[in-house]
């Protein structure tokens, strides 16, 4: 990934609003879909339809070789879940996290919803994965630097007793679904590019959060994610951009 930082005109912003709108409707669309004796194929077809519908392209189909449009992950599964037969029951836990491509600029989101009545331990994770996205993005402005908004997330995270993922980030977007900078929900240990957020940055804030430890697995299929204890995980995604003032959440929708 180049190292550049591509900050986005007013044309631009335009447009990714309109691709972060398609891609935060696909998102509603999933949720609606995660219920009981569903496939995680079927959550995936409702999120695919909803993009093509509104005249976007799924940006995960074929990246990387990736096989479908929606990562759908399911209880211990953190990120890149690969839609298939699997049926998701009252319990799990379930995450979606798809891109939308819209006149050449991408929209990234992602959540994770129950299935029907689940733990006390599951409701807490997912609360505080989202929460965890609001503390961060206090630090979203000019002022701040990019680690700012991942040592927010962190100390959130551990506060109410989970971990965040080390092993990957966030991201900035715009016309690629990764651009620079990177976007850590933690704070780093080691010196790495931590440049100051300037007006017209549109980035990814993601936090990953295990109930247990934060180390993780890929398993043998090359994508699924998984916490190495088995414990519960979530995310949560949303993409912004730097103004002037408040960071605007570019994929915001009122339910979820
Ligand atoms: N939306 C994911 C992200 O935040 C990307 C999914 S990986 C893919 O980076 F390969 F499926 F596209
Ligand atoms: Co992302």
């Amino acid at each position: 990934m180049s190292d550049t930082i591509y900050i986005k005109s007013k044309s631009e912003i335009e447009i990714m609003r309109q691709a972060a709108k398609i891609a935060a409707g696909a998102r509603s669309m999933g949720r609606q879909a995660v219920r009981d004796g569903l496939t995680t194929k079927q959550i995936d077809k409702a999120v695919h339809e909803f993009i093509v519908k509104s005249g976007a392209k799924p940006s995960c189909l074929g990246y990387a070789g990736f096989p479908a449009a929606t990562c759908v992950s399911v209880n211990e599964q953190v990120i890149h879940g690969i839609p298939g037969k699997r049926v998701v029951h009252n319990g799990d836990i379930v995450s979606i996290d798809l891109c939308a491509t819209y006149k050449g600029f991408v929209g990234d989101c992602a959540g994770t919803y129950p299935v029907g009545e689940v733990s006390e331990e599951a409701k807490k994770l997912i609360a505080v994965t989202r929460q965890a996205f609001f503390e961060g993005i206090k630090f979203a402005k000019v002022g701040y630097r990019i680690a700012d908004i991942g040592a927010a997330v962190q100390e959130y995270v551990e506060s109410n007793g989970f971990s965040v993922v080390r092993d990957y980030v966030g991201h900035g977007i715009g016309r690629s679904m990764h651009e620079a900078p990177e976007v850590p929900n933690y704070r780093p240990e080691r010196a790495r590019p931590n440049p100051r957020l300037v007006e017209g940055m549109t980035i990814c804030v993601e936090p990953m959060v295990c109930a247990g430890d934060w180390h993780v697995n890929v398993l043998a299929d090359g994508w699924t994610v998984v916490s190495a204890d088995h414990s519960l995980a979530a995310h949560y995604e949303n993409t912004i951009l730097i103004t002037d003032g408040e960071p605007e959440i570019l994929t915001m929708a009122d339910d979820i």
